[in-house]
């Protein structure tokens, strides 16, 4: 038999053999296109190639691309499970010419890979070819051989491809299968063509028009191929099954849970059914980093996983079953994929968060279903207010229960839902209205009860493509934004991180497809979940309801990840050093620097600030993987994790392990910012300062990665410049300039010596020079420059010893000040008052009194011109 793995290899080497790059399935969220939930074809990822925006390094490609088809245009849910060939999740495998080969050899390949490799009969084959192609036509017949009756020519859309109201499309053949007149069902064309008996499974497209939103088809550079075939369908063919689900990879899955819940598959065929294909859906969107929500695609999610649940629950699981049945999905797909064997332990974490959680109110909200519908005439409808509070207070979307009731062939009154809904809005509005809250924030209440909230994807990527929903100018919603102009614009998906939690919001650009470009000044979050990003536009005009390319400042991000994780880290280090009185009261993460705020009464010693930044460091050394997990908040806080007192957290929490300590992880916090994808990409932490900023709250700066290798490369220049200045290797530094202190001390001592000296006029001995003697007493009196007032005393002292007796006077001019000390010796105080003599003369400088001892005293003066004036005042006190 060919398992899907056997035909999804043979299909890929066969086209490896034929010169196609074999490149991987991109994600299932679409990077390059804003209008779609989903990537839902093989050519998605290839768009802008086809158009000759992107140029690739290879003209030819295959892929096995994983598709979702679910909640947007092709929406398949509701039939999930109970039809042969619905899936939420498919594998699409093609083969893709970018402007290389064309109809003819597209042709050539599939006819001969279907009919030589997979050896289907050519008896059993025939196609369709779009009305207009004749040239297809004519390679059919002389590829394949096939006579006219075998090229059905269908003029609907059917044979005319695109990929949606915009972008590349083209006319298109399909192959089909036929099963043989047993079964029942007509050629395609025909009045029941949906019966089994055909079976469309490939479709080739003659890529060569681009579809414009205006309705016009301009050509394509150069026309191209997309060829898609559903490989489940397919593998129903060579597996001579009829039903998707029979294949063998489905009957693994179905075997899965037919063992856990102890139930026949045969019994409860729409359940197990439901429930594998919806595993598929549900693991491949949690490994492309889609997260259950109750908004945009995680609400599509979540419709699947708890759509799978409540089947779950009626074949009787009385515990969570969706996450058991990874590891067997795990098994069958892992290898094709390896994202999925990489996430799995997410998954599972993620299907059985929601599992417990929706349990809490699935039986509950069951039995009022019951109740409600045992009020009902048979097949009357649900009234939509009951569907409404089903969907409100227990959780259930829409189509849970409609699916609960297609089994009794009731509906939904869908207006009944949608007006009760409508209801809950104006309510909503008018409540918030009447709160008060700033007026300028009403115009992002009415762009979010509009729109919803925006769809970060920044965890994952740093450039998407987005629409623009709203455009807002001075707190007014407007339709157009002009180059030059200043302004805020909402998109419906954004990379771009708004600012929270400390962390600053990103910068950036954006290019909008009509050639107008943004640059992103800041990014902010309103009512806690829009994403309003500030921009200058620079050129171009644009309009709401643009698409745009947005791009954010990647190095910057890379520093603000680097930052913020070394928080965290920093965080547990404090904590274990000083205890676990220590709790964050605040942070800034930046590009290139952070800020740390924490609960301690004291500083923190040079000890403990280097232990903090060693145990810091080691964790990044160590390298480990950062992980993020989804939990319930309640329970993200039972195990430990630090929350922020006072925060309001939604139901869900992310939450962040980093680090390893006595094998747990090192740090763990409830955080919604981005960051590191391993502990060593940080780089390096180094503690700049800490200080107290209020009482018994400290602050921590410290910087990380690039920004920590500039600061130490800044102190190394500035250590080059003072070894130069100093003229000696670096690790002499401090010996050279204890060195030059202890010499210019010497050099200030010899300098006041040699003051001393000038001033004593080099007198010494017994005769001093310019004594004079008033009535009996001995005056020495000297007038000096540029000695400091401070040294005038001890030469006072020293006049003293040399005069024995006498009264000594100096003044000294330093700028335009002047200072008088006069000394009196120990013989003649009880005569002579120096203070009175310094009095007398302060009075004349122009000073404010002085004062002393008797035998010492001081006083200074702004007037040194009248210096004589004042000797003759004080020699007239001794006279
Ligand atoms: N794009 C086409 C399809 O999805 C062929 O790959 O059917």
């Amino acid at each position: 038999m060919r398992t899907l793995a056997d035909i999804r290899s043979t299909f890929l080497n066969y086209f490896k053999e034929n010169r196609h790059e074999v490149v991987a399935s991109s994600s299932l969220v679409p990077a390059n296109d804003p209008t779609l939930l989903f990537t839902n074809a093989g050519m998605v990822q290839f768009k802008d190639v086809f158009t000759g925006l992107e140029k690739r390094s290879y003209t030819r490609a295959t892929t096995s691309q994983k598709c979702v088809r679910a909640g947007g245009k092709h929406n398949d849910l509701e039939n999930v499970g109970y039809t042969a060939r619905h899936h939420t999740f498919f594998e699409m495998l093609g083969n893709f010419s970018f402007g290389d080969y064309f109809k003819e050899e597209a042709i050539y390949l599939a006819w001969n890979l279907v009919t030589k490799n997979f050896a289907l009969s050519p008896e059993r084959l025939l196609v369709t070819v779009y009305h207009e192609d004749e040239e297809a036509a004519n390679l059919w017949k002389k590829i394949a051989g096939f006579p006219d009756h075998k090229i059905i020519r269908i003029a609907t859309s059917d044979n005319f491809w695109s990929m949606g109201d915009t972008g590349p499309c083209g006319p298109c053949t399909e192959i089909f299968y036929d099963h043989g007149e047993s079964i029942a069902g007509g050629p395609p064309g025909s009045a029941d063509q949906d019966g089994d008996r055909f079976t469309e499974f490939w479709n080739l497209v003659f890529m060569q028009f681009e579809q414009q939103a205006d309705g016009t088809r301009i050509n394509l550079p150069k026309p191209s191929v997309d060829t898609g075939m559903g490989l489940e369908r397919f593998a129903t063919i060579l597996q001579g099954v009829h039903n998707n689900y029979d294949t063998d990879l489905f009957k693994s899955l179905i075997e899965a849970s037919t063992e856990l819940t102890g139930t026949q598959a045969a019994a409860y065929r729409h359940s197990h059914n439901v429930i594998a294909d919806h595993l598929r859906a549900s693991s491949f969107l949690l490994a492309d980093g889609v997260m259950p929500s109750n908004e945009g695609r995680g609400y599509v999610l979540r419709r699947i996983m708890r759509r799978a649940m409540r089947h779950a629950h009626l074949l009787g699981a009385k515990e969570p079953l969706m996450y058991r049945l990874v590891d067997r999905l795990v098994e069958v797909m892992g290898t094709a994929y390896p994202e999925l064997t990489r996430a799995q332990a997410m998954i599972k974490e993620n299907l059985k968060l929601e599992e417990e959680r929706f349990r809490q109110t699935l039986e509950r909200g069951l039995r009022l279903l019951e109740e409600e519908t045992a009020k009902l005439a048979p097949t009357q409808a649900l009234s939509g207010e009951i569907a409404f509070k089903l969907y409100d207070t227990y959780g259930f979307p829409l189509d849970l229960t409609q699916d609960v009731l297609r089994s009794q062939d009731r509906s939904v009154d869908l207006e009944g839902f949608n007006a009760a809904m409508a209801a809950q809005k104006a309510a909503a509005r008018a409540h918030w209205s009447g709160s008060g809250e700033k007026k300028d924030e009403q115009v992002w209440f009415d762009i979010q009860q509009e729109f919803g909230a925006s769809e970060f994807l920044g965890y994952e990527s740093e450039t998407a493509e987005a629409l623009v929903q709203a455009i807002v100018v001075n707190s007014q919603t407007v339709a157009h934004l002009s180059a030059g102009q200043t302004g805020d614009i909402v998109f419906n998906q954004t990379p771009f991180y708004a600012e929270s939690g400390g962390q600053e919001g990103d910068q950036g650009v954006i290019h909008f497809a009509n050639g107008a470009q943004a640059r992103v000044l800041n990014t902010n979050k309103h009512l806690g979940s829009l994403h309003v990003h500030h921009v200058t536009l620079e050129s171009g005009r644009i309009k709401v309801g643009e698409t745009a390319k947005l791009v954010v400042n990647g190095q910057r991000r890379q520093g603000l990840r680097a930052h913020h994780s070394a928080t965290h880290l920093l965080h547990a280090a404090l904590r274990r050093h000083l205890g676990g009185h220590v709790t964050q009261k605040g942070s800034l993460v930046a590009a290139d620097r952070l800020r740390f705020d924490f609960t301690h009464t004291k500083p923190l010693t040079a000890e403990e600030i280097k232990a903090i930044e060693q145990e810091v460091n080691l964790q990044i050394l160590a390298n480990t993987a950062i992980e993020t997990h989804l939990m319930a908040a309640e329970e993200a806080i039972a195990s430990g994790a630090m929350a922020l007192f006072g925060e309001k957290y939604g139901d869900e929490v992310r939450v962040l392990k980093m680090g390893q300590c006595d094998g747990a992880a090192y740090s763990i916090e409830l955080c919604g910012g981005t960051h590191a994808s391993r502990t060593g990409d940080i780089g390096l932490v180094k503690i700049l300062s800490e200080a107290g900023v209020s009482a018994g709250v400290r602050r921590l700066e410290a910087i990380a990665g690039i920004a920590a290798l500039d600061y130490l490369r800044s102190l190394q220049e500035q250590i080059s410049k003072l070894s130069f200045t100093l003229k000696c290797p670096s690790v002499e530094i401090p010996e050279k300039i204890d060195l030059l202190l202890q010499e210019r001390k010497t050099f200030e001592r010899q300098l006041a010596d040699l003051r001393q000296k000038m001033a004593l006029g080099g007198s010494s001995g017994t005769t001093v020079a310019g004594l004079k003697q008033i009535g009996h007493i001995n005056v020495l009196t000297k007038n000096l420059v540029d000695i400091p007032a401070k040294d005038l005393k001890p030469l006072v002292d020293q006049l003293k010893t040399e005069v024995k007796s006498g009264v000594i006077i100096l003044t000294s001019v330093v700028e335009d000040k002047v200072a008088l000390v006069i000394g009196v010796t120990a013989d003649l105080t009880d005569k002579v008052n120096a203070v009175d003599l310094v009095r007398a003369g302060s009075e004349v400088l122009g000073g404010k009194g002085g004062g002393g001892r008797p035998d010492m005293a001081q006083a200074g003066g702004s007037n040194p011109t009248e210096i004589p004036a004042a000797m003759a005042a004080i020699e007239a006190i001794l006279s």
